[in-house]
């Protein structure tokens, strides 16, 4: 059985060839093309530029593959999802074409559950280790699944803000050091001293298995801001203190569910799999019980297309039924096992309050200064869903505030308001989030951080498809940081602070 799989959830364009052979997931070949250079200048990905650069690069790799033969493929694999959205429609689309065309069967794959299937390219598939706890850590995710058989997930915790991969981004530009900041961080971090400054572990005792990283990047923040002039050993040593903090909470939460649920293996996957101590100290803390450790190979531990060919061969295993390819779609916000954090809420907000959002949204806009007091997630999200209808209003939304401050909490609030159940997190690393919503007054919640730009004009707009919402009323744009814009952006602005652990909101 061999399958041809295709990745183009973010930003590498990947294509191989698996074959299943005496009881082993084989690659035949691996191509995979990386943005990176292109997303650099931005410190990071920008959705629109990586659905654009996929366009021409998914054909010429596909072409470029030696054993493209047709009657040689018996299925294809394609990233569904989560990812960005237009970039994974270029790999589904791809991948639709060739399975109508070839008429073989089309297998839509979990990008998590590829990053699992990781660890078993090239080495025997595992019998009996299940339960398996996985500690899955990307650019865009992190979540702890127990795997209880193949294709057999559950979702127990993930985080409530930031990705471990983004947190290690955005803290390597503020350390001054080029996206993809894990690496670099990585590196830097060889010359430091872990123990230098100490660092919060955000959550580490919070009872749940859920992470939250957005603090550990304000606190290096205000660390570096208290700073003079940073050496090149205060960067080595904040990068060293900042993974250690980091990886101390993943690998002790680790560690207690695995206890909890009394699993047999545990298994690291996702980008962020590549760090040398994560890797480490995850074999280590495990190194004394009879849990086995199970790691993927550091060549397959980013984004690539063998894994989602693996993961789609053991589907196939599983049981596989036929699809028909063309009811298959990208689903950018697909979680594995789960759902999200606040679907609840959601559910319970669109129940009880769609009758007063939907009478405040036809309410004549209160005008005149309104100054609201949050101490925690939910009544944030209140004072957002309280202030749609002015949101709607005003179409574009300036978010002002510091790091932390509760700008994307507040997003997350109005996203809720509409009944969206995908999960909102920070836009830093992707730049702009399209969230489409189905009402009467607007299509769409766009979510803009214009922090990682030097500087937003009408060119860098445009680029970011960013242009096109700015000028459609049916676009409800919320853009943190809006400082860095040299464009006029008219709307309403409300401004964020934090003062004696109160997070504030302020409209006027
Ligand atoms: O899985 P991946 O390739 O893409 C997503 O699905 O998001 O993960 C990319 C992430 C980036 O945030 C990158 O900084 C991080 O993985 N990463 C690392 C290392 N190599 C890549 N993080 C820490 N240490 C590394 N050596
Ligand atoms: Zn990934």
């Amino acid at each position: 059985m061999k399958i041809l799989a295709i990745e183009s959830s973010c930003d590498e364009t990947a294509v191989a060839i698996v074959e299943e052979r005496e009881g082993r997931f084989t690659v035949l070949e691996n191509v995979v093309s990386s943005q990176i250079a292109t997303h650099a200048k931005f410190g990071g990905v920008v959705p629109e530029v990586a659905a654009r650069l996929h366009v021409p690069v998914l054909p010429e790799i596909l072409g470029a593959m030696t054993m493209w033969k047709r009657g040689d493929i018996d299925a294809i694999a394609v990233t569904t999802g989560p990812g960005l959205a237009t970039a994974l429609r270029v790999g589904v689309e791809t991948a639709k074409a060739l399975a109508v065309t070839w008429q073989i069967p089309l297998i839509p794959v979990d990008h998590m559950e590829g990053h699992i299937y990781a660890n078993i390219l090239d080495t025997p598939i595992p019998n009996s280790q299940f339960p398996i706890l996985c500690l899955i850590v990307s650019g865009g995710h992190t979540e702890l699944v127990l795997m209880k058989a193949h294709g057999k997930y559950e979702l127990i915790g993930q985080t409530r803000d930031d990705a471990a991969g983004e947190a290690f981004d955005k803290t390597a530009a503020q350390l001054g050091l080029p996206y993809p900041g894990g690496p670099n961080i990585d590196r830097v971090a060889k010359d430091g001293r872990r123990d230098a400054i100490d660092f919060p572990r955000p959550m580490l005792n919070s009872g749940d298995y859920d992470f939250s990283f957005s603090g550990l990047k304000t606190a290096v923040r205000y660390y570096i801001s208290e700073q003079k002039k940073l050496s090149e050993q205060n960067v080595a040593d904040i990068a060293a203190s900042f993974q250690q903090a980091l990886i101390d909470v993943l690998v002790k939460k680790s560690y207690k569910a695995a206890q909890e649920f009394n699993v047999n293996s545990v298994l690291l996957c996702g980008g962020v799999s590549a760090s040398k101590e994560l890797r480490e100290q995850f074999a280590e803390v495990f190194g004394d019980t009879n849990i086995e450790v199970i790691m993927p190979n550091m060549k397959y531990t980013t984004d690539n297309a063998a894994m989602i060919g693996a993961a789609g061969l053991q589907n196939i295993k599983n049981g596989y039924k036929e699809i028909d390819p063309f009811i298959v779609d990208a689903d950018p916000g697909k979680i594995l096992g789960g759902k999200w954090k606040w679907e609840d809420e959601t559910r319970g907000i669109v129940n009880k309050r769609a009758a007063s959002m939907l009478t405040e949204l036809s309410s004549p806009s209160t005008s005149g200064a309104q100054r609201f007091e949050t101490s925690s997630v939910h009544e944030m999200h209140e004072v957002a869903m309280n202030l749609v209808g002015d949101l709607i209003k005003a179409h574009v939304v300036l978010l002002k505030g510091d790091l932390g401050s509760g700008k994307t909490t507040f997003a997350q609030g109005v996203a809720l308001a509409f009944g969206e159940n995908k999960p909102v997190r920070s836009p830093t690393f992707t730049l702009v989030n399209e969230y489409p919503v189905h009402n009467d007054k607007i299509d769409r919640i766009v979510h803009v951080d214009l922090y990682r730009l030097d500087k937003l004009d009408a060119e860098e707009s445009r680029n970011l498809g960013l242009e096109v919402f700015l000028n459609d009323p049916r676009s409800l744009v919320l853009i943190e940081w809006p400082e860095r814009s040299e464009i006029e952006l008219d709307g309403m602005e409300l401004q964020f602070t934090i003062e004696g652990g109160k997070h504030i909101v302020e409209k006027n």
